[in-house]
């Protein structure tokens, strides 16, 4: 027996089918205008997105990648530095420090939440350390007050990787309020995700701001004139307005997610799986719903049969990877990043995902480890 049809992993279609009026509206608004870069569209994103978060600037740009690169650039990085993250990541966390020029120092995390461990920051610093990187991975927020802490000790700069953390809260305040900069993806599959790339750096530092402006496009102060070196990096009209439209959505959305993961931790928690912590004061969004899995590869293989699509974010850590071995990281340097990659499994979830879905991929979950 399998369930009746293929339970995906998340279904971005449902998300656009939820408010295909509004979006349909906004996007013939966009076509309309005639103005389709660095429009008024983007401003208002920007303002609105920046409010959301409580922080006092936004500046679009092309995707989660250059946002962080641009953070990076603008905080003067460069190829003598050393930036430290976890190597526990989507690649593209490494790879924005890698077009800086600067050498990624990567550390392991605290197994129990996936993130970064503050305490190894410390012991990772080196007189070349220029800033740190914390990822908010899966949703939940990673320890800022410790982080913050420690970065004012040995003056660096702190740029949170928000792209899986849109409204994910610490201490009542947003994640991407609590760095220098912080740095946002919009991929269509984010908790605010547009219909195509786009990203966002935010700071409250005016300074900051302004080369991020000048930056995304030639280094220009000015048109046609350019302050600063710069490159192409704009978040472009269509998308600011659909996602203007989804931020409307977005605590709605957040708020589905985290119910859909409180029915799997009832079920998955009595069969005693363990599944994603989330403490008092943080509030997890779920961008993914992630446990650890004993035989995990043979429950995949099991699930798929069953008609259940999950993922594994990521597979490969980020030190083991062919593009990043001449770091000279070996097997075994990190261990909790690497017993994790061969445990961890997402599960479906996203916000339109009907709660008997959850319950069928839980009990598929659940027969598996009785049969063995
Ligand atoms: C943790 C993390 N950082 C950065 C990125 C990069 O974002 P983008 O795909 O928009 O370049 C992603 C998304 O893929 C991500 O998940």
């Amino acid at each position: 027996m399998s369930v009746s049809r293929l339970i995906v992993n998340n279904d971005v279609r449902a998300g656009y089918l939820s408010i295909k009026d509004e979006i349909d509206a906004a996007v013939a608004r966009v076509m309309d205008s005639g103005r389709y870069i660095l429009g008024e569209e983007v401003r208002a994103f920007e303002d609105e997105f920046s409010s959301y978060l409580g922080v006092r600037f936004g500046i679009g740009v092309g995707s989660g990648t250059e946002a962080l690169h641009l953070a990076l650039r603008v905080c003067g990085i460069t190829s003598t530095d050393e930036i430290i993250t976890v190597s526990h990541t989507a690649v593209a966390t490494v790879a924005a420090i890698g077009l800086c020029g600067a050498k990624p120092v990567l550390i392991d995390i605290d197994a129990s939440t996936f993130l970064i461990d503050p305490e190894r920051i410390e012991r990772a610093i080196t007189p070349r350390t220029k800033a740190i990187i914390p990822v908010h991975l899966y949703g939940y927020v990673a320890d800022m007050e410790a982080i913050r802490f420690i970065a004012d000790r040995h003056g660096l700069r702190v740029i949170e990787d928000c792209a899986q953390s849109h409204g994910a809260l610490l201490k009542g305040r947003q994640s991407g309020s609590w760095g220098d900069l912080s740095a946002f993806s919009f991929y269509p599959t984010k908790n605010l995700g547009a219909l195509g790339d786009g990203g966002m750096v935010l700071t409250d530092d005016p300074e900051l701001a302004e080369r991020v402006r000048w930056i995304r496009q030639y280094g220009w102060r000015h048109r046609y004139v350019s302050e600063i070196p710069g490159f192409n990096s704009r978040l472009d009209e269509l998308q600011a307005a659909i996602l203007r439209v989804k931020l409307k959505y977005l605590d709605q959305r957040n708020e589905a997610r985290r119910q859909k993961a409180q029915l799997y931790a009832a079920r998955l928690k009595a069969m005693g799986i363990r599944c994603p912590v989330e403490e008092d004061p943080k509030r997890h969004v779920y961008h993914l719903y992630v446990i650890q899995a004993r035989d995990r590869d043979a429950l995949q293989t099991f699930l798929k049969e069953k008609g259940i699509e999950t993922l594994i974010h990521y597979p490969v850590p980020v030190h083991l990877q062919r593009a990043y071995q001449y770091l000279g990281y070996q097997q075994g340097d990190l261990p909790a990043t690497e017993r994790c990659s061969k445990e961890i499994l997402s599960l479906p979830l996203y916000p339109e995902m009907p709660e008997s879905d959850v319950e069928e991929v839980a009990a598929w979950v659940g027969r598996f480890y009785q049969g063995q």
